[in-house]
């Protein structure tokens, strides 16, 4: 049995394939594996690793010609066109929970340095601006107090909210199905997504990118934010209207905004390098020593499991 893995990725999914005496045909670059190899070494393999930069689409789909499963390295998994591998008995799976702690921190840090304006203070002191203490220098928004907006309660949503709630923030969410243990614990509320916009003064997206959530922060939506909102986005680009926003920015609408996804990935608008109030990362929600090879380790046990006919750990639910 062969086993096509697209990416350089932490070691152990590769040993642990090899003790299962999986062959591992590894695309061994940190760039992401061209169409063109992506069918040559993915027809004959068995299963397939892939990565959240890898359209596995219908036509690569139809040209794999043993494959019983995609293992993707990601909680998301919106590259892959489930449907298709649904038709042709393929198992789709992800890597959830282990990345939720990671995700989670990055979305604070992302907050926090766009409230406290830590880029832009680190860029003005590194460049030997600092001439001395200034009572007006650099101020921000103190998280204390206001209302953080959770747009998708799922894993990620909710460990956010805790981790606001620590900081002393009420959390107001927007989910299609009640979190009644959620909203117990953190005194949440469930409210619809036009008066989660009005009310917050933080919104924060966690939700799966579909055809559903594809540009669900439109204009419209948009055109709701407080006036000192500030917009966190650690999902998918494609969810919010980026256009729009970086419009907003411009004009200092609102506050500002953290982006570690972007709707035209891995291009980013030209218009947002040139902004101040923008903190931009480069999708780097789930980059933590421990997520990462976690996420190895749960993406090669979901092959293993398959290729041994035995249930996947994490199968995506279609
Ligand atoms: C995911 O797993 O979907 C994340 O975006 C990776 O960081």
């Amino acid at each position: 049995m062969k086993v096509l893995i697209t990416r350089k990725l932490p070691r152990v999914a590769i040993d642990l394939l090899l003790k299962n005496n999986i062959a591992v045909q590894v695309h061994d670059s940190d760039e992401p594996i061209k169409f063109r190899e992506l069918v040559r070494y993915g027809k004959d393999a068995d299963g397939i690793l892939s990565l959240l930069t890898d359209r596995i689409d219908e036509k690569i789909i139809n040209r794999l010609e043993k494959c019983k499963v995609i293992a993707n390295y990601a909680v998301g998994y919106n590259n892959i066109n489930t449907k298709v591998a649904k038709a042709k008995n393929i198992i789709v799976t992800n890597t959830p929970d282990i990345l939720t702690d990671a995700t989670a921190d990055l979305t604070l840090a992302l907050l926090l340095s766009v409230c406290r304006r830590v880029i832009e203070s680190e860029m003005f002191t590194r460049s030997n601006k600092f001439t001395g203490w200034q009572p007006e220098l650099f101020l921000g928004i103190e998280l204390k107090g206001k209302t953080l907006g959770v747009v998708g309660a799922g894993r990620i949503g909710r460990a956010v909210a805790k981790r606001a709630a620590a900081f002393g923030m009420n959390i107001i969410y927007f989910n299609k199905s009640k979190k009644t243990e959620f909203e117990l614990e953190l005194n949440a509320q469930k409210v619809s997504l036009t008066k989660l916009i009005k009310k917050s003064d933080f919104v924060s997206l966690h939700l799966p990118l579909n055809s559903e959530t594809h540009n669900l922060i439109n204009s419209k939506k948009l055109e709701l934010m407080k006036p000192n909102a500030v917009i966190i986005n650690t999902a998918r680009g494609e969810i919010i209207d980026e256009n729009y926003l970086i419009a907003m920015l411009k004009k200092k609408r609102i506050f500002g905004a953290g982006f570690d996804v972007y709707q035209n990935e891995p291009k980013i608008n030209k218009q947002l390098l040139k902004l101040n109030n923008v903190v931009l990362l480069p999708h780097i929600g789930s980059a933590t020593f421990e997520a990462r090879s976690a996420m190895a380790e749960l993406a090669a046990k979901n092959i293993i499991n398959v290729l041994k006919g035995l249930p996947p750990i994490t199968p995506v639910e279609l």
